[in-house]
């Protein structure tokens, strides 16, 4: 998983394509690398290490030319370094490619191309590519490119130029994502939109295995067999400042800060001016057809996965259909029982992650419909879904995911409503009272948010420990997972996230004196269950803060410190209660000393298994 980009036009295209991989830098950040036709022919410059590395080599020994191409990585085959870095070339250095995405008979093309002369300097999987373009050119890059892809399997998005070709750059899509720019005189490439929105707003968004050859006249578009295709340009009417910091440190604490305005804009016209029903269009879903669901089916990974756990308690709660709740990398592989009667859901802010897009084709071959929750228009799981529920929050940029995740859980109340409408199991004031707590929320986040310097507090304390728990029951277990997760990722202090009642069946050997703990209590009906766990973690010398409703002065009594978050309806407390354990997780990590946006090891779209 990596991003790419790429500049065909009359300016200097280094820059270009520099500020481009900025935008991009979240899918990967192992090392960066440009190839640009120059006077002197093909040129590359590629390093180790963020996009600042190259950036300082290329300061003092720009590459001059007005077409390139450009990659940050996420490794995959082979650690990073600066040769296992893109953009690859072959032998002969006519041929240059940057890549997003595996290949798989990538070991048989190696081995069927070394044993035609052809010398690796690299450990990827990519530099086959090049090699292979090479030994299949004559005279047309177009169509060497077109056989070479015939030969590849796995998943790929592709840059590739050839001196011999040199106003030419051809950019192809198997399973990984690409969209094309296009402008005055110049065109574009890029993994994804805010790559290129400085420059212009026309894009044509490339479907798997489809490629286009770009000139500085035109785009030409075509499938990899090489027949021509026509395509609606797609007009994007979002700002670019939307995907910048505006003033804040670090993407995460802007896009915390933007939960209020994400809420109002998923909910947006989806509820009716009378305030007493949801109006979900875009669900094509006939109510005869709604009726006849026997199950649901949520699949989807990591924090999208936590949604899922919501999204699951809300449909069973509001419209009594069992729901079974999967991480899309194991639904697959467990060979689950999908029929015509299975809904299945799955979400996914980029709808690029590829075991999501897997789990999706699956209930698909299987006979489900498939309702995807994405944030990304356009993407690959927003167009092989049967109907798509977007999650208006605007492009998140931070590795950590906060505005999507709570997006995501306005889509699953907005979904529940929509279902118990059709199925009658909600009584007409219970709905109109649940819009109304929905509406509330997006000023109870600001309320929440006025607080932060509290958490802040509390995070910098936590900071110097290495181990914690969340502890929950029900919404509260599901909200502490995501906790857990967010902290782990870019504070890198290991937590666990535990049921409370289940504690005494093991972990409770684990807590010991000063261990932070923090137990989430807003589930009025489990309150005193959870408290009686809190007392036996109290006992054994940990440090308890409490996550509460304003007003539950009881759970003081018990604990070391509370937090209170506004009182809403326990359905929807998820939207709420996660607001604190986001700004725990940045507050901690910041000081930590990391790099909050982008945590080790991680990238932001995983378009691979
Ligand atoms: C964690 C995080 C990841 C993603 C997961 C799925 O903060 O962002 O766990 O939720 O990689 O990504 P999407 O939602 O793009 O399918």
């Amino acid at each position: 998983m990596c991003g790419i980009v790429g500049y065909v036009g009359k300016r200097d295209s280094q820059d270009i394509l520099i500020d481009g991989l900025k935008k991009l830098e979240y899918r990967g950040y192992d090392s960066a690398g440009i190839a640009v036709h120059t006077a002197n022919g093909l040129e590359v410059k590629k390093a180790k290490g963020r996009l600042a590395v190259l950036e300082s080599q290329l300061s003092g020994d720009p590459l001059r030319g007005t077409i390139g191409i450009g990659h940050t990585r996420w490794a995959t085959h082979g650690k990073p370094s600066d040769v296992n870095s893109h953009p690859h070339t072959d032998n002969s250095q006519k041929f240059s490619v940057v890549h997003n995405g595996i290949i798989e008979n990538y070991i048989a093309l190696k081995e069927e191309l070394i044993a035609q002369g052809v010398q690796f300097v690299s450990e990827t999987d990519t530099e086959v590519i090049s090699h292979l373009i090479a030994s299949l050119y004559e005279g047309d890059i177009v169509k060497a490119v077109q056989k070479a892809v015939k030969r590849m399997s796995g998943a790929f998005a592709l840059g590739v130029l050839t001196e011999y070709e040199p106003d030419k750059l051809v950019a192809v899509r198997l399973a990984s994502p690409l969209i094309i720019g296009v402008g005055q005189d110049e065109n574009f490439i890029g993994s994804d939109i805010p790559a290129i929105l400085e420059h212009t707003r026309n894009v044509y968004i490339l479907n798997d295995g489809e490629m286009a050859a770009l000139t500085q006249d035109g785009v030409e578009l075509m499938t990899i067999e090489g027949n021509f295709i026509s395509r609606e340009m797609f007009h994007v009417d979002w700002d670019i400042v939307t995907a910048e910091k505006a003033g804040f440190d670090h993407f995460m604490l802007k896009e915390i800060h933007e939960q209020p305005k994400a809420y109002r804009d998923t909910m947006g016209s989806r509820i009716s001016q009378t305030g007493d029903r949801v109006e979900l269009k875009e669900v094509g879903m006939s109510a005869e057809q709604i009726r006849g669901i026997r199950n649901v089916h949520i699949v989807a990974c990591g924090t999208a996965f936590h949604a899922g756990l919501i999204g699951k308690s809300v449909i069973e709660k509001l419209a009594r259909i069992p729901v079974e709740i999967d991480v899309a990398s194991e639904y697959r592989y467990r060979s689950p029982i999908i029929t015509s009667d299975t809904l299945a859901i799955v979400v996914s802010q980029s709808g690029e992650t590829a075991d999501t897009l897997a789990a999706l084709r699956e209930a698909k071959r299987c006979g489900a419909r498939v309702v995807a929750i994405t944030n990304v228009v356009g993407s690959s799981v927003a167009r092989e879904a049967d109907d798509v529920i977007v999650t208006w929050a605007g492009p998140e940029i931070a590795v950590a995911s906060t505005k999507a995740y709570t997006s995501q859980l306005i889509a699953f109340y907005l979904f529940g409503l929509h279902l118990a409408q059709t199925l009658g199991t909600m009584e007409a004031a219970e709905i109109a009272q649940t819009i109304a707590a929905l509406q509330a929320l997006p000023e109870q986040v600001e309320a929440i948010l006025q607080e932060k310097d509290a958490i802040k507090r509390i995070a910098e304390d936590i900071a110097g420990h290495d181990n914690l728990f969340f502890i929950g029951r029900g919404l509260d277990y599901a909200v502490a997972m995501e906790g857990s997760l967010k902290l782990k990722e870019i504070s890198y202090i290991h937590s666990e996230a535990y049921a409370a009642g289940e504690l005494k069946h093991g972990t409770l050997a684990l807590i010991e004196e000063g261990i932070p703990v923090i137990a989430l209590a807003t589930q009025d009906a489990l309150f005193e269950k959870t408290v009686s766990n809190i007392k036996e973690v109290k006992a054994r010398g940990a440090h308890v803060l409490g996550l509460a409703n304003e007003g539950d002065h009881e759970l003081e009594k018990a604990v070391d410190e509370v937090f209170a978050i506004p009182r809403t309806l326990p359905l929807l407390t998820p939207a709420l209660s996660v607001i604190p354990l986001q700004l725990l997780a940045y507050y901690a990590s910041l000081a930590r000393g990391n790099d909050v946006d982008k945590p080790r090891n991680l990238a932001k779209s995983v378009t691979v298994e």
